[in-house]
């Protein structure tokens, strides 16, 4: 098991990796605090990995509540439905509630920890890749709007993060090969080395070979560890996290959240984004060649599909809420492993560069 820290003042919290540490008590205990343990998990998680979890707690007694699957639960109702079950148990302010589930449930019980009682102690167990190696990490909780993802929601640490490999050869494989693109996100914006080791071991990670699969892991908790623990509100280095998001987030809400996965779309937004910096002369030509071929190599999608329009992309992107004063705000990169904020590139630029990924 590898041990990551996420350093924040008085509120550190580690971030444990290993395959099958879920069942383990010793990685757990320290963790839960004394009171109620609550696990939070869904109908297609828990009865994988509840059992597990339930082995870890050596005897203590816990509650447990199953919701349904999809993003759809990421909503006010079922939040509301966690606290009237916390209510409904008697959790009082020592409670801890357990997230067991991909990011959809780490966020709606991160914010259902977030504002019961206004904050009690919760442990994330990430068992998607996407939650492992992003969401579970730097305590952004929250959950949807139906005018828009992500528009209630507060920042609100875990007390640890338990990441088990092993829960991953569960995954269905288009899952994890959308988990893969935060992975190469991360090479793009941050470590050319890690971008050389995914060029490297694409098959093998395809393969879930299990070093490999632990590395990309751990090299990627390492990053989001650091960039939180610099920028924990996201008012400086940690915007680059969203390279390639907000062509993602247009193509999303353009397909109506049903043709792609999260990390599908933000394996194409990268690529834009890449072309732009090119475009912009901010980065020398070939980097979105590189991402694109790698990206292919994962399985991941690299253009913008023919049936959406230049100019609806463009207008859904400004409604972007990473946008600041109407202005459009855009991580484009100098090179690999180096990001940077723009906020100088025009409509016309920004076209220019989605019609040449199509
Ligand atoms: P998800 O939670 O919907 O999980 C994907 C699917 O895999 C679901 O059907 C789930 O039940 C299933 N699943 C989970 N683990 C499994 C396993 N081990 N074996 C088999 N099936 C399993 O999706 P996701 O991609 O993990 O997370 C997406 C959510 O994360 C979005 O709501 C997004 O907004 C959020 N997110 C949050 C942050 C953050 O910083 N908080 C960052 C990125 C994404
Ligand atoms: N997923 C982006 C962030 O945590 O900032």
């Amino acid at each position: 098991m590898q041990r990551v820290d996420v350093q924040l003042e008085g509120r550190s919290y580690p971030v444990l990796v290993g395959a099958g540490i879920i069942g383990q008590a010793s990685s757990w205990s320290p963790f839960l605090g004394d009171g109620l343990i609550v696990i939070i998990s869904n109908e297609v998680v828990a009865p994988l990995y509840l059992r597990g979890v339930e082995s870890a707690l050596d005897g203590r007694a816990f509650r447990h509540l199953v919701l349904p699957d999809g993003e759809e639960t990421k909503d006010t109702t079922t939040w509301s439905r966690v606290i009237d079950f916390l209510v409904a148990e008697q959790a009082g302010r020592d409670a801890c509630l357990i997230a067991l589930g991909g990011g959809v449930i780490g966020d709606l019980c991160g914010f259902a920890a977030a504002t019961y009682m206004r904050g009690i102690r919760f442990v994330q167990v990430p068992t998607t890749l996407l939650a492992q190696v992003d969401a579970s990490v730097g305590g952004k909780t929250g959950v949807n709007h139906p005018r828009g993802k992500n528009l209630i929601g507060a920042f609100h640490q875990p007390a640890a993060v338990i990441a088990d490999t092993a829960c991953l050869r569960t995954l269905p494989e288009r899952e994890f090969r959308a988990g893969l693109a935060e992975v190469v996100k991360y090479g793009a914006i941050c470590d050319a080395r890690l971008l050389a080791y995914l060029e490297r071991h694409a098959a093998a990670l395809l393969r879930l070979e299990p070093d490999a699969t632990s590395q990309i892991v751990l090299e990627s908790v390492r990053h989001k560890a650091d960039i939180v623990a610099r920028d924990e509100f996201e008012s400086g280095v940690r915007a680059t996290l969203n390279f390639g998001h907000s062509f993602a987030h247009a193509l999303e809400t353009l397909t109506a959240y049903r043709r792609y996965l999260h990390g599908e779309a933000v394996a194409i937004g990268m690529i834009v984004a890449a072309r732009l910096s090119e475009q912009r002369g901010l980065c020398p030509p070939g980097m979105a060649e590189r991402l694109a071929s790698l990206q292919q190599a994962l399985g991941l999608p690299v253009r913008v599909p023919g049936d959406l329009s230049t100019r609806d992309v463009l207008e859904c992107m400004l409604l972007d809420k990473k946008n600041l004063a109407g202005r459009r705000r855009l991580i484009l990169l100098r090179g690999p492993g180096d990001a940077v904020v723009d906020e100088a590139s025009t409509d016309a630029e920004i076209a220019r560069a989605i019609d040449a990924c199509r």
